[in-house]
């Protein structure tokens, strides 16, 4: 692997765990000690990308198949992947990444039923040997999550997944935790039943221990 190759970490995790928080805090503490990276997220990205992730997220007229929508996904991941991600990598960047593969293994695996096998041709075929070097999956129970979306969302109109009911988001909640048991190295479980300082501390332990900053 090229050395000065930028790091690929992604955070998952159901709506409402702190995501986006948690990945503005980590960004403004990887500028303030001089790592260069970028901020993306999937689906989306890139203009191309972000434009399929509006399909995915509020096509409302027809109905979205189960299928459709995995392949979208991937349509969506192989543009960000080639266009954005690689690219930044290898200028020597860090992507810091709001949801990517495990996000599929989740909601479209656990969620939508569509099992592992299909998304496992899929990823091969999209991402080849590419993973994350480090995915933080946010974790907290599903009603409380729930709760602090619709509080943030007031208002607005949910979109596809956010219209979801509980039980989605149980299956989607045991797919992460089956990917973190699975993956114990790469997949870093936070309690984000936790304070946002207290999530964005273990965050910054986390990345100390693995020696990825000081
Ligand atoms: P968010 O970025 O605002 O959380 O919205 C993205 C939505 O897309 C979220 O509900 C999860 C969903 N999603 C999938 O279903 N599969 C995927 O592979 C990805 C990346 C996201």
């Amino acid at each position: 692997m090229n050395e000065n190759r930028g790091r690929f970490l992604t955070i998952e995790g159901i709506e409402g765990v702190g995501k986006s928080t948690q990945v503005a805090r980590l960004s403004q503490a990887l500028s303030e000690r001089g790592i260069d990276h970028v901020v993306t997220r999937e689906p989306g990205g890139t203009p191309l990308a972000e434009r399929i992730r509006e399909i995915l997220l509020n096509c409302r007229d027809e109905a979205l198949p189960p299928v459709a929508e995995l392949l979208l996904m991937f349509a969506a991941r192989s543009v960000h992947v080639n266009n954005h991600v690689d690219p930044n990598l290898k200028a020597g960047r860090w992507v810091v990444c709001d949801r990517f593969i495990d996000a599929t293994y989740a909601y479209q695996g656990g969620g939508r039923r569509l099992g592992v096998e299909s998304i496992r041709q899929l990823e091969a075929m999209v991402l080849g040997a590419r993973r994350p070097d480090l995915t933080l999956l946010l974790d907290a129970p599903v009603e409380q999550s729930l709760q602090r979306a619709r509080q943030r969302n007031a208002g607005a109109a949910a979109d596809r997944f956010e219209s979801e009911r509980v039980e989605f988001f149980e299956r989607v909640r045991d797919a992460y935790h089956a990917r973190a048991a699975a993956e114990p190295d790469r997949i870093a479980v936070i309690d984000a039943a936790q304070s946002a300082d207290a999530v964005a501390a273990d965050i910054l332990t986390m990345l100390e221990g693995r020696a990825w900053i000081s």
